[in-house]
């Protein structure tokens, strides 16, 4: 990502949610080491722990702070971002009743109806929010509703009110803000729209950089696997699980495996998800309980407890990634990743440093 980026603009890894359920802090770390200067989350505790691991970080929180927050954002170095003109002249008077400036980045809302000053606004709100002693508006962005590249979407209209807001800004006050809008999509489609930094997420992690007209491909990062810790052989019409949704058509192996609901597999993949075993697809059978899941693997299968079972990832030559199973799910790749437990046992295996 780093090489398709011109030398002007910041890759900022968005690391919120657990870091897409990678885990917050040795993902921080290791981005860090790896040359990330800016890091995106959504809340303060999770801006703490990415100071806590990179020292000299760009720590910007993207959801709505509080008043009562501006004592951590402070003592952290935290960037937060202004999402109205009330909640700006809260956060300057709390820091200016400390004697300090707070670093902030006004966000517009431009067209997704979440978070930021509406765009016809927010020239105005600007302008008085940077007359506040408190606070020092050092950026300005958005967030796409949604950019499809071969479709008609929402995201060049936001980007032509978003220009619109930065052009007059730009004429009427002497100060270089920051400018960032693009997150995965808009990075992977419109090159054009890069301007100072981009806050990637999922495409980091190594999903949605698949298809014709991206920029770059990137592979999936993290790998999910458990055990198998009973095995049966069955007879036809076997039922299996709560309330019997699945009888076994003919004779086979039944593997019972260690990951369930309160993990963060979901419950939509009962009878719909595949893992692997013995480097073969195995179904899941009957309905995926809090704790387990029951597999089909076949009558000839030859697995024993213990065995590794892969959840997403790659075995012999076959590989179920979060992207299949969100299709199965019926959900999103994101909703697969950080549904996974933080509970989690992680192994990390550092890649060797690339150069940037
Ligand atoms: C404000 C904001 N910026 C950037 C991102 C990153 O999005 P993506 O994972 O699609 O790159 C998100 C994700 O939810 C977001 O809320």
């Amino acid at each position: 990502m780093r090489q398709a980026l011109g030398p002007r603009t910041s890759l900022m890894l968005v690391a919120k949610a657990n870091a897409y359920g990678h885990g917050l802090i040795p993902v921080s770390r290791q981005a860090a080491r790896s040359g990330v200067r800016w890091f995106a989350v959504a809340y303060v505790r999770e801006a703490i722990q990415v100071r806590a691991a990179c020292e000299d970080a760009q720590i910007l929180v993207l959801g709505a702070v509080m008043p009562s927050d501006v004592r951590a954002l402070l003592d952290h170095r935290l960037i937060p971002v202004v999402v109205d003109e009330a909640q700006g002249r809260a956060l300057a008077l709390a820091a200016a009743s400390r004697g300090e400036v707070l670093q902030a980045h006004l966000k517009v809302d431009t067209g997704m109806g979440r978070f930021g000053v509406p765009w016809q606004e927010a020239v105005s709100v600007y302008e008085k929010l940077s007359r506040e002693p408190g606070l020092e508006i050092a950026g300005l962005c958005t967030h796409f509703a949604s950019v499809e590249p071969r479709k008609p979407s929402l995201g060049p209209e936001q980007m032509e009110r978003f220009r619109g807001i930065d052009d007059q800004i730009c004429r009427k006050s002497s100060t270089k803000l920051f400018r960032h809008v693009s997150s995965s999509r808009a990075f992977l489609y419109q090159p054009d729209w890069d301007l100072d930094g981009v806050r990637v997420g999922v495409a980091a992690y190594g999903y949605g950089t698949q298809g014709s007209g991206i920029r770059i491909s990137t592979d999936p990062v993290l790998q999910w696997r458990t055990g198998v810790m009973q095995v049966k052989k069955v007879p036809a019409n076997f039922g299996v699980g709560y309330y019997t949704t699945y009888t076994t058509p003919a004779p086979t192996t039944l593997a019972t495996l260690a990951v369930g609901y309160v993990d963060g597999y979901h419950r939509a993949l009962s009878s719909k998800g595949f893992v692997l075993i013995c480097g073969r697809r195995c179904a899941v059978v009957g309905r995926v309980s809090m704790n387990w899941i029951t597999v089909d693997c076949g009558a000839d299968a030859d697995v024993a407890a213990g065995d590794e079972a892969v959840l997403i990832g790659q075995q012999g030559g076959e590989s179920i990634w979060a992207d299949e199973l969100a299709r199965l799910a019926r959900t999103i790749p994101y909703e697969i990743l950080t549904s996974i437990h933080a509970n989690c046992e992680r192994h990390y295996i550092s890649a060797p440093s690339l150069p940037l």
